[in-house]
Order: structure tokens, then sequence, then C-alpha cells
């Protein structure tokens, strides 16, 4: 429909009084395609501003650790490039990416069993942006979206972008839930629904630091090849382990019906923007001139960074020194919530970034926020990682970034705003008092449909 048609984007701004005149912050409101209404500033971004100041400890955020990385190794990497292949590396490139780089991704990609061939690989300006390009070649508005709940939150924005129907289905601490996909996909179907894809992040999930079991990958490939659906496997974090190896990847077993992504964010650093997509082979070849339409050529300055600093470093070693870092990190924060916050319950990730937790039930983790932000504590509510309105009670706290103390000092903070948000519910509430009710320890709490 065209933006001058009547949709419930421009609905909604006629009901509000706004239409044909802009607004006052907006002047070209009116000019906006239909696709841009599911684009609004995710909780995680308004987030970033409040808690980016220095007194506030800030359990929000993913970024990783990147003062790990020895500079030398860089500057070393970036000597070299400069040297051998200066030219190269200042030009455009091609839109699948520098060969050799690819041929390091089939190497790392190996670590989580998947076998490729070199051609698969389509190199992308970080993981982010092959999401955006999948789900430009596969969603039409109304296309229904499969994505794990709680699922990754910029990968929802994506998905609203292109006014797909998000459709959770639940996890619990063995990840997504087979029936509840078997279930999910059932009523869709009745419903007439298109489903494109499954969405997962099968290991380490953002946010809920769950990892889904081999048998429960089995099944959930099977479920989708059944039923024609394709699986989106993004997988940032899978060899950001602490105690044991992760399952392997989905893609390790199903070629044709798997597009998998992966990313040096989280094992080198994301300010290089790079990440890839490893496709069959029909899908492979629109990504590649969707990626040209879009960027032209990925960077070919970051990519010949990372092969020469692939090529040089021991860069598996340095994988185990942030698994190092992030272990100890992870402990920090699992030894300061039973210490601090025995109340709540929460997952125990093997590996990742997030921990997620559950307040009794009748707290509001997103109305809770400015509080805690003004005892200088930051951590994302979970409704940011549902579609539809789900995790009021849950929240999403990283163990990426601040180091242990700052992050036993952050609970520390989180338990006084906590606590104090049970003693005014109690004092005021005619139920039961919060504390007593009892928990389930240590599972993502399923929607209330499902439990
Ligand atoms: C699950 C997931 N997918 C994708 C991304 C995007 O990563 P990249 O830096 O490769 O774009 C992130 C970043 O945090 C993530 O957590």
């Amino acid at each position: 429909m065209s933006s001058h048609g009547t949709t419930p984007h421009h609905a909604a701004q006629r009901d509000a009084g706004l239409s044909g005149a802009g607004t006052n912050l907006d002047p070209w409101y009116d000019l906006y395609a239909d696709r841009t209404a599911g684009l609004s500033a995710s909780e995680v971004r308004a987030l970033f501003a409040v808690a980016s100041r220095p007194e506030v400890v800030s359990l929000a955020g993913g970024m990783p650790f990147v003062s790990a990385l020895p500079s030398e190794l860089i500057a070393g990497a970036f000597e070299r490039m400069m040297r051998d292949v200066g030219p190269q590396a200042l030009q455009y490139g091609s839109g699948q990416g520098v060969p050799a780089l690819r041929e390091h991704i089939l190497e790392i990609m190996a670590l989580e069993g998947i076998r490729a061939s070199v051609d698969d690989v389509v190199v992308t300006t970080g993981s982010q942006h092959a999401l955006e390009l999948v789900t430009k070649l596969f969603i039409n508005p109304g296309d229904v979206v499969l994505a794990e709940g709680p699922s990754y939150v910029t990968a929802m924005v994506v998905f609203n972008s292109f006014q797909a129907d998000i459709q959770h289905v639940p996890m619990d601490e063995h990840g997504l839930i087979p029936e509840a996909l078997r279930e999910a996909i059932t009523r869709l179907r009745a419903a007439g629904k298109a489903i494109k894809f499954l969405y997962t992040v099968p290991t380490f999930s953002n946010p809920a630091g769950v990892t889904l079991s081999w048998e429960r990958r089995l099944e959930i490939l099977e479920i989708c090849r059944s039923n024609g659906i394709l699986v989106l496997e993004d997988n940032p974090y899978g060899l950001i382990y602490f105690d044991s190896p992760p399952p392997q990847a989905m893609r390790s077993v199903e070629e044709d019906g798997v597009i998998y992504l992966g990313t040096f964010s989280k094992t080198l650093a994301p300010g290089f923007r790079v990440g890839w997509a490893l496709a069959p082979h029909a899908i492979r070849e629109k990504l590649i001139l969707a990626n040209e339409a879009a960027v032209l050529s990925p960077s070919s300055f970051s990519q010949l960074m990372i092969t020469e600093y692939l090529n040089t470093a021991d860069w598996k070693e340095q994988i185990n020194t942030f698994r190092g870092i992030y272990r100890d990190r992870r402990d920090a924060m699992l030894g300061a919530l039973a210490e601090y916050l025995p109340q709540l319950s929460w997952t125990v990730p093997n590996g990742g970034f997030y921990v997620w937790a559950t307040l009794p039930s009748h707290l509001d983790s997103k109305a809770m926020l400015p509080r805690a932000v003004k005892e200088l504590v930051a951590y994302t509510p979970g409704t940011a990682f549902y579609a539809d309105g789900n995790g009021r009670n849950n929240i999403r706290l990283s163990f990426c970034y601040p180091t242990p103390d700052f992050i036993r000092e952050g609970i520390r903070r989180l338990s006084t705003v906590i606590n104090g948000e049970i003693d005014l519910l109690n004092t005021f509430s005619q139920t039961t008092p919060l504390a007593t009710i009892p928990l389930k320890q240590g599972i993502v709490s399923p929607p209330p449909n499902i439990d």
C-alpha cells in the first residue's frame, strides 16, 4: 500500500490528530514508508544513553570486553596489511567477500562441526546485516517469523522493519521447546499464515543464556524440514564457552534447510563490523546480489585486517583468554545473585554474555528501571525481548563488560532496588506477601499460556 493510503500507521497518526501537517517533532512524518511504523528505538538503545554515565554500573549492554585484545596484535596486523596489500585494502572488493577470509571462516566454523565450501560463505557487515539481508529476501508484510521467546532484540527490530508477524515459541532451560514449535506451526497454518523461517540463537542465547540440547536440535530440524520452514541459526557466542564445549551447530547436521550466521564481533572485535552467512546454494546467490545492492562490497579494509590477524596471531589462544575473562565475570554475577538476591531465579549460562533473571511475579522490570538507574545500576527489562508484551517480570543481566568487582556492586545495588519494591508492594498489597510466593529455580519463565 502506498504511503498515501490508509494504513494502521497513518490511521494511528490521524486518530492522534496529526495527519496532513506532520508533527512538531518531525515535519516529514506523513512521508515515511509504511514499513517504518515498526521502526522505533529499542529499549536497549534508549538505555545506552542513560547507562553510559560512568557512575552507573551497566549490566544492560552486550559490549564485548575488547580491552582484553592486545593492541600490538592489531597494530602489527595493520602495518603488515598496509605493506603487503594496501591498495587492495583501500579499494572496493567482491560482494561475496575476500576469498582468503572465507577460507579462515571455514576453519572457524569447523570448530563447531560445520563442513562447507568457501563458495557458500557470504561476508556481511556484521551478522546484523546478514539478518537484514535474509529478512529482505524472505519476508513480505504479514509473513510469520517464528522466533524463540525471548529473542535477540535487534533481530526483532529488523523483522518489524519488514512488517513481519513475529510469533514467539517458548523456551525452557534446554532452549526452544519442540512441542511448542509443533503447536505454533499447526495453529498458524490453520489461521492461513505463511511461515517463512524460524529464528534461533541456539547456543548461549541472547538474552536467555540457555543452550538448545543436542536432542532438541535434531528434533527442531526435523520439524522444520517436514514443514518446509527454513532455520535461521544465529551463532555469535558458540566459541565463548566456559566449562565444556556446547553441542555442535544445527548447520552441522542440516545443509539445505539452514542459513547459518557467524561473526567476528565476540571472538575478535565488533568495530571491524565483519560477520558472515553460510547459506544453501540458491539462497547464497541471492544474498550476494542483496549484499551488493546494499553496500556494493563489505569493507575490504576490515576483511584484510582480520585475514592478516588470523594468519599471524594465535587467535585460538586469544579466544581462550576471552573465555577465561567472561567465565570469571559469569561466576561473579552468579555468586552475587546468590548472595544478594536469593529470592530471584535465574539461568546459569555455560557461555556467552547473559543471565536471564525472573523477578517475583508482581514486579514490573520496566517500571522499576528508572529507580534502578537512580541507584546507579542498569539492566535490560525483559519486555525488550518479546514482540508481544511478555517478559514484564524478567530482566537480562549482561556480565560481559564490567569487571567482577563492578558486577558484584551492580547486583548489590540492584538488590536494594528490588528489595525496596518488594517492601513497598508488601506494605500496600492486601494479598500474600511476595517473598512467600514460591519461584521455579533456574527456568526461563514461559509465557502464561504454556506454563
Ligand atoms: C544474537 C545476536 N545476533 C547478532 C548480533 C549482531 O552482531 P554483529 O556485531 O555481528 O552485527 C548480536 C550482537 O550482540 C547478537 O547478540
